[in-house]
Formats: structure tokens, sequence, C-alpha cells
């Protein structure tokens, strides 16, 4: 049997393939906000306040009004006065700009209810799907449409990991995250000879973010690389070995949350009745935890602990990318984002893009992860794409692999 052909990346979609993403983009938004919508949490002020969530019904316009800013209203930068015509919305800009709205207040907004919300996405897409019809087939011209689709995406994304944060039952066909991701097992790396890698994207045509740029060679030397992710049985050897009681194994960063936690292995993990096996959750559903899966929702601490515990390391950004293109079989990648040794940094060049928010204020505060989850569009997959979190989050799809020392 033949592989399906994969969608063409967003970084190069063209406008019938652009048009075609957005609307399936919009379609999955719309399926995840109508999952929180049956358990009553389109109503912002029943979603719990945490500063990793967003109540949906924000959320749900944010991505509307962020495509509407950047296409319908042309907007070439995030400054308050950069759009060349005001929202469809009466008070677009007040509720929706995530520049100008503080998260907290995302719960006490005067928002529309869901219907009109619903009217003014339908609306929104509408007129990008008409506008798109006759852009010109250049990076320039399908720039916004790119960088809002992505956004959705990603949007889309953070709307699942969600679910799995609250505890609400995830439409089945859309838990693309709870797909049986590649055994693990046996660890076994893989040796990388090295060289000079060109990192960053713009290399050739096609969308890139502003993180990405500027390309710029970097010298890579031999390494060896797990070929897949850290496994649950393996993971389980350390908190066995009582990895979160023995001080040596955390950095003095993952020993100071480690201290704030009540914690003594994973987010989600638990014991069954007998005290034998590990069980989990699941979208709020008991679980069990399958020892060859990768293991997910861990820190950035917590990954290095167990590396620590294991004589291993992380790898740097630029090792995993080099080997994700190196074009060498055997890493195994795409079923959880993966904790990276490296901290969010510019690349030499950087400029921030007319999205300037993106990227900038997160520069040193956050990690740089790689690859992608389960929950992840494969339109959106590529190997040089650089996610940031800060270490301390364990609520999104995350895992990750091991190097020798
Ligand atoms: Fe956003």
């Amino acid at each position: 049997m033949n592989a399906p052909t994969p969608p063409p990346s967003f970084r190069h979609a063209r406008p019938q393939q652009l048009a075609e993403a957005l609307q399936a983009a919009r379609n999955y938004t719309l399926a995840l906000f109508d999952g929180y919508a049956a358990q009553g949490l389109d109503v912002p002020a029943r979603v719990p306040q945490l500063a990793i969530v967003n109540p949906p019904l924000w959320e749900l316009g944010h991505i509307a009004w962020f495509a509407e800013w950047f296409i319908l209203r042309e907007a070439m930068s995030t400054h308050p006065t950069a759009a060349q015509r005001p929202s469809l919305l009466s008070k677009g800009d007040d509720w929706f700009d995530s520049r100008l709205v503080a998260h907290r207040s995302r719960w006490t907004l005067d928002l529309p209810p869901a219907g009109a919300l619903k009217t003014y996405c339908r609306e929104v897409l509408d007129r990008v799907l008409d506008k798109l019809s006759r852009e010109a087939a250049t990076d320039a011209a399908l720039y916004p449409y790119r960088l809002a689709l992505a956004h959705e995406d990603m949007h889309g994304e953070a709307l699942l990991y969600t679910m799995q944060t609250l505890g609400v039952a995830a439409p089945l066909q859309f838990s693309r995250a709870d797909l049986a991701p590649a055994a693990g097992g046996a660890r076994f790396d893989v040796g990388y000879p090295g060289g000079t890698l060109v990192l960053g994207g713009g290399q050739d045509s096609g969308f890139t973010f502003d993180n990405e740029r500027l390309a710029h060679p970097i010298y890579v030397a031999p390494f060896r690389m797990d070929a897949g992710l850290v496994t649950n049985a393996q993971y389980a050897e350390f908190v066995d070995d009582g990895g979160y009681q023995n001080a040596q194994y955390w950095s003095a960063a993952g020993s100071h949350w480690l201290m704030g936690q009540e914690r003594s292995s994973p987010r989600y993990w638990h014991r069954d009745a007998s005290g034998g096996q590990w069980r989990t959750v699941r979208y709020g559903r008991p679980a069990t935890l399958a020892g060859a899966e990768p293991v997910r929702h861990v820190t950035l601490y917590e990954a290095q602990a167990y590396c620590a515990w294991a004589g291993r390391r992380l790898p740097l950004e630029a090792e995993w990318e080099y080997a994700a293109t190196s074009g060498l079989a055997g890493m195994a990648w795409g079923s959880l984002w993966e904790w990276t040794a490296s901290p969010f940094e510019p690349y030499p060049g950087f400029a921030a893009d007319r999205y300037g928010e993106y990227s900038a204020p997160w520069f040193m505060s956050h990690q740089v992860l790689r690859g992608a989850s389960r929950a992840t569009p494969s339109r959106f997959v590529s190997a040089r794409f650089r996610n940031f979190y800060m270490p301390e989050r364990d609520d999104i799809f995350v895992g990750f692999r091991t190097c020798a020392l």
C-alpha cells in the first residue's frame, strides 16, 4: 500500500491549497470549541482561571480577529494604529488584541455570545477566502494568509492540550494526540558524523518565522542521539529509583521548581489501587500508561533530571535539526514536541516580523522545543520550526529524547 501523499507545508502552500487549509483549520477550531460548549465551557466565567489557559470563547474570537487584522485590515505591524480599516466588530481590538488585553481580563470582558462570534468568524473567513482568490501566488502576497493559518493551527493545538489540562472529553475524531505513537522500547542511539549545518529557514522560497532567520552556518560536532523518545517504561525506572527524591539529579532551577510541587512522578501519573501499576488520565478519563509509549507532559526540569540520572543529556537544537534534516535513517519524530538543551535565543541578524510579539518578548526566558506532536497538523510540521515554552510547562504535548555524553 502506498502511503498517502502528505499535504503541502503551509510554508509553500499556493492559494487553492491555502484556501482548503484555512477552511480545515477553522472546522477543527469550531469542533473543539463545540467540545467545550458541550461541557458548558463556552462561557468564560465557568473556565478555571489558569495562567496556561485562555477561555475558549476568547480564543475563538481572537483567532478570527488575528486573520482580520493582518489580511482584511492589512496591518503591517501590531501597533494599535497599524490597521488600514476598522474591525467588523465594534470592539474587536478592545476584546481580542492579545497585546492589549491582559490575560486575566479575558475572563471578564463583555464578549458577544458564541453564536455572534461564530457569525463573525464565518464573515471574516468568507472575506479572507474571497480576497485570497484574487491574490498573486507570490510569497509576499501570501505571507499574511500563511501567518494567519499558522496562528490558527497553533491555537488549535492549544485548544486540544487545554482539554487535557481541564479534563474535558476531547471529540474522539480530533484527539490525534491519543493515537498510539511509535513504540520505543529498548534504547538505541544513532551516531551522526557532525559537520556544518545551515541552521534556520529562508534558504528557499516560502514562509519563515522571524526566529528562523537569518539562516547561518554552524559547526555540529559528532554526537550520538536516541532514535526515539524516552518511553514511559524508561522514565518509570527513574521514578522508581527515587529520582524525584534525589537532589543530585536536579538543577538549581529544577530543585526550586520541585520544592513548589507535591510531585514524585510526572503530572498525570498515579499508582493503581493496589499500588502497583502506573495509571494516567487522558482528557479527564482514567487510562493505562503504556510502557512503550513516549513519556509525555513532563517539564524541562524533569527531562534534565532524567538525563542526569541516566548519564545522558538533552540534544542541542542544532543537533536535533542536523539529525532531522540529515537524511540518515533511524530518527523518528513527530509524536510529541521535544525539549532541547537550547534556551530560546535569536539567530544572528534577527529582526522582528510584522507580528512583532511572536518571538522577541520570549527570548532567554523560554526553552526551545523541536519536532511536532500528534496534535500538530501535518501541513505545519517542519524540521526547522522552533517552538518555545517556559521550562515548567508540562500541560503541552511534550516529551524528550537524549544524547550520549
Ligand atoms: Fe494568538
